[in-house]
């Protein structure tokens, strides 16, 4: 077998022009933080109605989640709408709906109107189950769907190489290339005037007219409207906390031949999640993206489940060599509903995607254009951080508090039972070193690399992901690198380094 890449074809596909960290005292009408599908297309909206933005990303642009997304761009999410209707009434329901589709002709029209070449293709999009007795309320979830305004219709035979129970189907939807659709906004942006910085992290917000933002460059931002779109909130992010829950997933690809296209998107939450899409590849081929296996960060079997998905895709499809591989993770809310809006005086945010941001994410730029110029669309109120839908979020919040409390004792345990000396070369633990618990990397060369164990953010005991070779937070998320820097937020600052007790080797 070749060998995988295990980078996102998204990523090797797609060529970036570079834009400078920010170097020097900055104002603008609105600062937007984080450089996403969210922040970019806000960034995108505002630029057009003439006020002056910087956009600020802490890495690369487009290369944070929505690098590593499937880009399915549908409203057909899975499973929401029999929730919204019988939750929070029909009106909620068909105002999602309404936002949600009128993203997917939003992104159309744009690349249209501007020329973008993103391999925007339009298919059905289906919500699919392989388990009888799933029918039925995948009927309602139909129904539901029809009544919120969606053309969804229930099929049983579909072009998947495999049978299915049954599958709600929406027409017309979006299959793309993320990543070229919004470089190209982000160069129509910066060639209108917009100021856009790139390896430039907010590291503190103090709120007042105008917000302060302090940035990791040493430059300061002084801004009468910040947007807040870093994924999980990387500042003010108290409000929603134990709301949102991070969880990951895999995806892998593998050319298979044009006649065994499946002809559209499909998702369903059996098997612990499986979507199938497919993208323009090579003469006579496509490349066949699978993705699934969703599990909390911190969970160091990725390999097996990795395995697990290649093992499932050559069941279900005539593919040879898997030619990518990566993950990712996103935040599901606890009533399925982004938080997208104002969240204090002149401070919005936009997060909570659950795996469905291609179409949230254009959803959030049209929100927040309109919250900031006052024309809010009819739909704002379904987004609205500051809702309370106490009855639906009082389940899943206890059973995530309840399953990141067992996680920790459990992730405690384990660290006080193990030793330096049992990490393997190119791995890390946490391990107890004198009574106290540390994070040990061992290099390649055996070079132990000692650190607090605790995330920067609200001290959580982090894990080692040896596939990826990554330290992982279960709490909200934040990735480190073995030396400790800060891969992904909300952190803002690195894991402490730490000294060994003296006579410790040093490497092993
Ligand atoms: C495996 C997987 C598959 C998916 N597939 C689909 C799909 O098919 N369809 C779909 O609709 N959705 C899908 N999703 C969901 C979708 O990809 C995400 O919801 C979306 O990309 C999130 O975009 P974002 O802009 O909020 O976050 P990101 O893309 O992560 O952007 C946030 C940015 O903020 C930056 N940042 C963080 N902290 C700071 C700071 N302090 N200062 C400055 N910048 C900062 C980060 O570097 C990052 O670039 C998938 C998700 C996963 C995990
Ligand atoms: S990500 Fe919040 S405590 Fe680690």
């Amino acid at each position: 077998m070749t060998e995988m890449s295990a980078e996102s074809y998204w990523m090797a596909t797609s060529k970036a022009k570079t834009y400078p960290a920010l170097s020097e005292q900055a104002e603008a009408d609105v600062a937007v933080v984080g450089g996403g599908i969210a922040g970019i297309a806000t960034a995108w909206e505002l630029a057009r109605t003439g006020r002056s933005v910087l956009l600020l990303e802490a890495d690369r642009l487009a290369a944070g989640v929505t690098g590593y997304t499937t880009g399915r761009l549908s409203a057909a999410h899975p499973w929401i709408y029999a929730q919204l209707r019988d939750g929070y009434g029909m009106e909620t329901a068909r105002l999602y709906a309404r936002s949600q589709q009128e993203a997917v002709e939003h992104v159309i029209a744009t690349a249209e109107r501007l020329g973008i070449d993103a391999d925007i293709e339009r298919r059905p999009s289906h919500v699919y189950v392989e388990q009888p007795e799933r029918v039925q309320d995948l009927r309602v979830e139909v129904e539901a769907a029809q009544q919120a305004g969606l053309a969804a219709s229930f099929v049983t035979g579909t072009d998947l190489p495999y049978e299915v129970a049954g599958a709600l189907r929406v027409e017309d939807q979006v299959q793309f290339h993320p990543r070229r659709y919004l470089l190209a906004l982000v160069e129509e942006l910066s060639r209108t005037g917009g100021r856009v910085h790139e390896h430039t992290r907010v590291i503190e917000m103090d709120q007042g007219r105008p917000t302060r933002l302090v940035t990791d460059t040493g430059a300061t931002v002084r801004a009468n409207q910040v947007v807040i779109a870093t994924l999980f909130p990387a500042l003010g992010w108290e409000l929603l906390g134990s709301r949102l829950t991070p969880l990951r997933e895999l995806v892998i690809a593998t050319p298979i031949s044009e006649d065994s296209d499946p002809g559209g998107m499909y998702i369903t939450r059996e098997e612990n999640t499986r979507s199938v899409r497919t993208a323009p590849y090579r003469d006579g081929q496509r490349l066949l993206l699978i993705t699934g296996e969703s599990f909390p960060p911190g969970t160091t079997d990725v390999a097996a489940r990795r395995q697990h998905l290649i093992e499932w895709t050559r069941r279900h499809f005539q593919v040879n060599d898997i030619a990518y591989w990566w993950a990712a993770q996103d935040l599901d809310t606890a009533d399925k509903i982004p938080y997208v809006g104002r969240i204090s005086d002149n401070v919005y945010v936009a997060t909570g995607y659950a795996r469905s941001g291609m179409s949230h994410g254009i959803m959030t730029g049209r929100l927040l254009k309109g919250l900031i110029c006052g024309q809010e669309p009819p739909w704002a109120d379904v987004y609205a951080p500051g809702r309370r839908h106490f009855t639906q979020e009082i389940g899943p919040i206890s059973k995530t508090l309840w399953s990141k409390t067992r996680r920790a004792a459990a992730d405690h345990a384990r660290a006080m039972a193990t030793s330096a000396d049992d990490i393997p070369r190119g791995s890390g633990a946490v391990v107890r070193h004198h009574g106290r618990l540390r994070a040990v990397y061992k290099g390649d060369d055996g070079t132990a690399h000692w650190l607090s164990p605790y995330c920067s953010h609200f001290r959580c005991l982090v894990s080692f992901n040896h596939t990826e070779r990554v330290w992982e937070c279960p709490c909200h998320g934040c990735r480190y690198a073995p030396d400790g820097s800060v891969l992904q937020g909300p952190a803002t600052a690195s894991l402490h380094p730490e000294t060994p007790a003296p006579g410790t080797p040093r490497q092993g």
